[in-house]
């Protein structure tokens, strides 16, 4: 079985690869070098704006299912840069969705939490999308192409995403952190943002389970504790025994320039525990697998 997966350089992808490999037969497509060189893993060089280059390596390919991974994900480039943000990944999802309808392969896209306006928090799948910045706007529009072309196609809203990256890079705010705390710099969280994190390799574990059940529809993957981004750190430096003081608090929605934040994006969890054989995991679990998963490399 081949599955393919997009932005194959990035954190969450990296993640997937770790797990799915030697399960599934696994292609990769991204921009810059093959973050991995093993056996029964293949990487494919392409911008995904190409559509035409695009639509021939799918058909060589052949793929039975396709994790859709590729974004722009920063949020303040997003809002900077609006065509460019819909044309990849609003644009980009519709060509991935609609050749994955015409070879009847199921699509897993990752959408995002902030999909939300975060006016009530513990949003459930039925819940109304409402996005109140330009990233979240063409999460919205992607999401309903790919609920749209079939029903066999998951849309798994990921909340903020912990953890060290597994293969590649990508952007991934725990690097960051405990790279700015090894060298005693005070690291900013916001105050005003609650999230239900899920740690990385959860989040790998359950896209790569996903894409080879027969889920279909919206599911919230998100991690079961409910914190706000500044108590997290405060979480996270304590964990890795750094001083508090290193931690400060901020408020996202009062630095000017930048878009605006959903305030209480936390996501109810229930139905990722009903439907999923990955256990979705409390912050300090969450954080434990990903620093232990890291180690055992
Ligand atoms: N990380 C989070 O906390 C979080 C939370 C909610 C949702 N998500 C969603 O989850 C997905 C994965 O996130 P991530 O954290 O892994 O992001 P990431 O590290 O930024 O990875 C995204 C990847 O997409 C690739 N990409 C962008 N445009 C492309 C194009 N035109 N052609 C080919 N590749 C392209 C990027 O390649 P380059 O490296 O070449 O730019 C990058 O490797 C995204 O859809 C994101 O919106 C993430």
């Amino acid at each position: 079985m081949k599955l393919l997966i997009t932005g194959f350089n990035g954190f969450v992808a990296g993640s997937i690869i770790a797990q799915a490999k030697g399960d599934w037969e696994i292609h990769g497509i991204g921009r810059t070098e093959n973050p991995i060189d093993e056996p029964g893993i293949y990487y494919h060089s392409l911008d995904l704006l190409d559509s035409e280059s695009f639509n021939a390596l799918f058909k060589e390919i052949a793929p039975d299912a396709v994790i859709h991974a590729a974004a722009m994900a920063n949020i303040d480039i997003c809002q900077a840069n609006q065509e460019q943000a819909e044309q990849t990944n609003v644009e980009v999802t519709k060509m991935i969705a609609k050749a994955c309808q015409e070879h009847d392969v199921k699509m897993v896209f990752c959408s995002t939490d902030t999909i939300f306006d975060g006016l009530k928090g513990d949003y459930i799948e039925s819940d109304k999308p409402n996005g109140i910045n330009y990233y979240a706007q063409t999460k919205i529009r992607a999401e309903e192409i790919v609920l749209s072309a079939s029903p066999k196609n998951a849309v798994g809203r990921l909340a903020l995403v912990m953890g060290i990256p597994v293969i590649g890079k990508g952007n991934s705010f725990l690097a960051d952190t405990i790279s700015k705390l090894e060298q005693g710099i005070q690291v900013p969280f916001p105050e005003n943002e609650i999230r239900t994190p899920i740690d990385v390799i959860t989040l790998g574990a359950a896209l790569k389970e996903l894409a080879g059940n027969q889920f279909g529809g919206i599911i919230h993957l998100g991690g079961s504790t409910k914190i706000n981004r500044y108590e997290m750190g405060l979480v996270i430096a304590k964990a890795l025994g750094y001083s508090s003081e290193l931690i400060l608090s901020t408020n996202s929605n009062a630095m000017p320039g930048r878009a605006p934040r959903a305030e209480d994006a936390s996501m109810d969890n229930s139905l990722a525990k009903r439907i999923l054989k990955t256990p979705m995991l409390t912050l300090a679990e969450g954080l434990t697998l990903t620093l232990n998963f890291n180690a055992k490399k």
